[in-house]
């Protein structure tokens, strides 16, 4: 919490300082004023008449009067002074009080600092950013970014509001932006609260304008290149092939594979935007994932024959999830299309399910494992492997007429889904892809 410091009598306005000084320089004479004002109205009492004594008591009273009169007008002040000291501090600790509970409730890296540059008040969010306590310690101590202390600098010196952008590369690399306020709040003191500086965390914001723009990047990349080539073979059938039937067939077939391939692409992105939509809405179908992996299985029959690859199917507990048919089915459909488009001509492929117990009661998951026996995928590639266009080789899947696209909809789908996709391979002997569901008790 922010510190009010106690103030010395230094504060005082320099008029108040001066009588006080003045005072005390005169304080021997206003006491031998009184001294001889009052031996002289004893003299005329003893000696003099009734009337002559009473004139000089008289005389004796106003000039103790004004030799004391000083002290009194001083005191008065003093007390006056003390009053509006004690009523200023009381105020400027309920506004320390609430400077810091505000702080304290901001979710951004927040801090309060003196004209002096010393830190009052730091919240968790900054403490976490700047570790240690730096409460009652110079910025410059708790950071050396360059361009935070430049806008702080700033800031005080021309009070206006300054902006910077600041790039940590350990412990983690992160970028943040940072206001820096003056409070410019009117009676304030040195001590008080003079900056507020307020940082917000930019990476997740950079990322995802990365993010957004290799989407863009990749999405029409994937699109120009079937375009350009049918663009190609329709020149082609208008003029060099114009009269051949053979080529015209060829060439038509090559089109329809590269228009089909477009309308894949167009259908894989329209899914992934749907399923992005509903996010945080978690489905709510009961679904028998064995039935699912039965249907997709049949499905695709015709191009595990067409490989040749071997589907077997073990024996799947009869488990219950909560779920969305259709992403369930796209889900198996891609992995178990994936094991057999990507394994060698005369592999296998194997699917099989388990109930792995919780920890806790209800916690229980169903693993499917879709195993094949094909080239497999070096680890490096394996954290990347969902993201969007991700192909470890681009031309071989592009070939096999995929768009890349398959394992981020699987991602998504299972986010979704609160389930889990864990990917195990072995380059040269195969890949295991498992996905984890929570359990319907
Ligand atoms: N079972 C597997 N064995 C080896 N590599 C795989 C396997 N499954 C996926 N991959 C690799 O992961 C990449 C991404 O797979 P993903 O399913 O997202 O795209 P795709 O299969 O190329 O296209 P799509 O699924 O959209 O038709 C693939 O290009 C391939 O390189
Ligand atoms: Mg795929």
């Amino acid at each position: 919490m922010m510190e009010v410091p106690n103030r010395d009598n230094t504060a005082m306005p320099q008029r108040i300082q001066d009588a006080v000084a003045r005072v005390r320089r005169n304080a021997a004479g206003r006491w031998n004023v009184i001294v001889v004002a009052t031996l002289l109205a004893l003299a005329f009492v003893l000696w003099g008449g009734l009337a002559l004594s009473s004139a000089a008591i008289g005389a004796a009273a106003v000039a103790v009067w004004a030799a004391l009169w000083p002290d009194v007008m001083l005191s008065t002040a003093m007390a006056e002074f003390e009053a509006r000291r004690q009523a200023k501090d009381a105020a400027r600790a309920a506004g320390a009080r609430i400077w810091g509970e505000m702080v304290h409730a901001l979710p951004n890296p927040t801090l309060v600092l003196d004209a002096a540059g010393t830190v009052m008040v730091m919240n968790a969010a900054a403490v976490e950013l700047f570790p240690g306590n730096g409460t009652g310690r110079h910025i410059a101590l708790i950071t050396r970014a360059p361009e935070l202390l430049t806008a702080v600098d700033s800031a005080l010196e021309t009070q206006t509001v300054q902006v910077c952008r600041l790039d940590f590369k350990v412990p983690v690399e992160r970028s943040l932006a940072g206001s820096v306020v003056p409070l410019n709040v009117s009676d304030s003191e040195p001590e008080d609260p003079q900056l507020l500086i307020v940082l917000r965390d930019l990476t997740r914001e950079d990322r995802l304008v990365r993010m957004r723009a290799d989407f863009v990047a990749n999405a029409s990349h994937e699109l120009r290149t079937p375009l350009a080539s049918l663009k190609g073979f329709v020149e082609t059938l208008q003029h060099a092939a114009k009269d051949d039937p053979v080529a015209r067939e060829r060439f038509l077939k090559i089109m329809q594979q590269q228009a089909e391939r477009m309308a894949r692409l167009i259908d894989d992105l329209l899914s992934l935007s749907r399923i992005e939509m509903k996010a945080h809405v978690m489905p709510r179908e009961r679904i028998d994932v064995g039935a699912i992996i039965t249907h997709v299985a049949q499905t695709l029959t015709t191009i595990a024959d067409e490989k040749p690859v071997t589907l077997e199917i073990g024996v799947l507990p009869q488990a219950v999830v909560l779920g969305d048919r259709d992403e369930l089915i796209q889900v198996f459909q891609n992995l178990i299309e994936n094991a057999i488009k990507y394994s060698h001509a005369g592999g296998r492929v194997s699917i099989t399910g388990s109930v792995v117990p919780g920890a806790t009661p209800g916690s229980d998951k169903l693993a499917i494992a879709i195993s094949d026996e094909g080239p497999g995928i070096a680890p490096e590639h394996l954290p990347r492997l969902t993201e969007r266009f991700y192909r470890v080789n681009a031309a071989q899947s592009r070939h096999a007429g995929g768009t890349g696209l398959g394992l981020a909809i699987v991602k998504h789908v299972l986010n979704r889904h609160q389930a889990d996709l864990q990917i195990e391979s072995v380059v040269g002997k195969g890949s295991t892809f498992r996905v984890v569901l929570p359990l319907k008790n």
